[in-house]
């Protein structure tokens, strides 16, 4: 049974760091309000000139790297994110041309912090159907382009960052000793589309004058409400990717999730029953980075030799749309 296997990961971040004392004189707020209540300690923001193509081809070029692919032999590239180079065309197509991946075919997926989970289950289904031999599956935001600085609500979560694997297709038993991806799942539930939004910019609230005076080319978020429904969307898609696959919760090795806030991971691990030695964290390194989120956090527990040959993965995401996603591999 053809199925899609991660050859290759690669993530990147910017330079420059931000801490919480750093933000504690843009805004009135504090180190320890940051802290305990969302985990973060600092995250990067990108320069002025770095785009988010730009950190995806650092990214991406690391994940060719470790797979051994040249960018020449991609044959497509599925980017989510959120904070796009342009409104057209595709990031995905600006990544393509900057690592000359010529004969990939490319495009963008929107899903909020979800984004990384969807473009996986994109790519996946190409992999594995044979349409394509590898993908590139890229997760990359630069989020601080789209904050106001100005609004302690919503400055102080995020931060930017990529995150790319190369899928390749591989034949494997069937069952639940194969490795690769097993199975991913989406939801949405567009009711919930005021929770977090940039309510500006498009074709509800073209750019204008009055669109940048009320600020509405920045993200906006109803906090409270978000945790809630984050907490719910992110355990339950989890349940859903082992019920769907046969498995138990203490076959997982590793549990990665998109790092929104720690006391929604730790949230998280409670309602799975999992340790937390099998959870991943670095939202205090990065802040919340949308859909680079997972990647990063899987490139890191990968680079550190936490992911050994035959590990279980689940990971699981949650954003704006609303949407919630899971997928459950086998490294
Ligand atoms: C944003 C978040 C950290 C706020 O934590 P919270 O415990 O819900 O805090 P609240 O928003 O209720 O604010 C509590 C108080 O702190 C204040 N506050 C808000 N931001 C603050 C800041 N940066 N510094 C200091 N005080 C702050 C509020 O004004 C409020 O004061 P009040 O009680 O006098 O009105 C939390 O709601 C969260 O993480 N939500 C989910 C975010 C998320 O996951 N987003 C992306 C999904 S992909």
């Amino acid at each position: 049974m053809l199925r899609s296997r991660i050859v290759g990961i690669g993530s990147h971040a910017p330079k420059r760091v931000l801490t919480n004392h750093d933000l504690e004189k843009i805004v009135e707020t504090n180190d320890e309000w940051i802290t305990s209540r969302s985990g973060i300690k600092e995250r990067r923001i990108a320069g002025e000139d770095e785009s988010t193509s730009d950190l995806a081809k650092v990214a991406t070029e690391k994940a060719l790297e470790m797979a051994g692919l040249k960018a020449a032999d991609v044959e497509l590239i599925v980017l989510g994110t959120a904070s796009p180079d342009m409104p057209l065309p595709a990031t995905a197509c600006h990544l393509q041309r900057k690592i000359g991946a010529k004969k990939a075919a490319a495009f963008d997926v929107t899903a909020g912090c979800s984004g990384f989970v969807y473009a996986l289950s994109v790519a996946d289904k190409f992999v594995k159907t044979g349409a394509v031999k590898n993908a590139l599956v890229v997760g990359v935001e630069i989020l601080s382009k789209f904050t106001n600085w100005k609004d302690r609500s919503t400055c102080i979560l995020f931060g930017d960052g990529a995150g790319t694997v190369v899928l390749k297709g591989e034949e494997q038993p069937e069952g639940k000793k194969a490795k690769g991806i097993f199975s991913t799942h989406l939801h949405s539930d567009g009711d919930g589309w005021d929770l977090i939004c940039i309510p500006g910019g498009g074709t509800v609230a073209p750019q204008s004058a009055r669109v940048l005076a009320e600020n509405m080319q920045y993200i906006r978020m109803q906090g409270k409400e978000t945790f809630k429904v984050a907490v719910k969307g992110l355990s339950e898609v989890a349940v859903e990717a082992l019920e769907a696959n046969g498995f138990t919760k203490d076959e997982v090795d590793h549990v990665v999730a998109h790092q929104a806030n720690s006391r929604i991971i730790n949230a998280v691990a409670d309602r799975l029953g999992l340790p937390s030695e099998k959870v991943h964290v670095n939202i205090d390194r990065y802040g919340n980075t949308s859909s680079a989120s997972i990647p990063i956090t899987l490139d890191e527990a990968v680079q550190a030799g936490k992911v050994k040959d035959g590990d279980v993965i689940l990971m699981t995401a949650f954003g704006a749309g609303l949407t919630w996603a899971s997928a459950l591999a086998r490294w």
